[in-house]
């Protein structure tokens, strides 16, 4: 069984190409539950997927590189969805699988089926066309526990301020 340290490396490892993209730093802005950045958050869910794939004895069946970037990439839109923007990311949940995957591909051109795959449908069953591989199924499983958190966490109550006023 891996140990928290392992999975971390695990994900560093194959994730590293995508941690390191300067667009990573728009995700570090960018909250997406709670006081957790969406950059966080995608770490979170790539170490639960990996946790669960490793829980559930699932590494014959499971492509952990895949795994990983897909749960990196899975909220990869780029953009605050808190902000207000005239009605466009009113849609958030339904198109965000879409709009990560047409980033990713953009940014990351060598997407192999179950990534693309896995990214475009992590919000089932919102939306409603399942994932297809089982990789898919681990990164909509991981989101989900990490979202619900997330979001029931009372660090939520300490998120710093985004933009410090001037002295007064
Ligand atoms: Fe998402
Ligand atoms: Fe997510």
């Amino acid at each position: 069984m891996l140990t928290r340290r392992q999975i971390r490396i695990l994900v560093h490892t194959h994730g590293r190409e995508i941690i390191e993209h300067d667009n990573m730093a728009i995700e570090r802005r960018c909250y997406q539950h709670g006081a957790v950045t969406t950059f966080a958050h995608s770490i979170r869910v790539a170490c639960m997927a990996v946790w669960l794939a490793d829980r559930l004895r699932l590494w014959r069946r499971v492509d952990a590189r895949s795994l990983v970037r897909a749960a990196l990439l899975h909220d990869y839109f780029l953009y605050d969805w808190h902000d207000w923007d005239g009605g466009a990311h009113r849609l958030h949940g339904f198109t965000h699988g879409r709009a990560a995957l047409d980033n990713a591909m953009r940014d990351f051109g060598d997407l192999n089926p179950v990534e693309r795959d896995s990214i475009a449908r992590h919000m089932f069953p919102l939306t409603p066309v399942p994932p297809r591989y089982l990789e898919g199924y681990l990164v909509t499983v991981a989101d989900k526990v990490s979202a619900t958190r997330e979001t029931l966490s009372p660090d939520r109550f300490r998120r710093p301020p985004r933009h410090r006023g001037g002295a007064r």
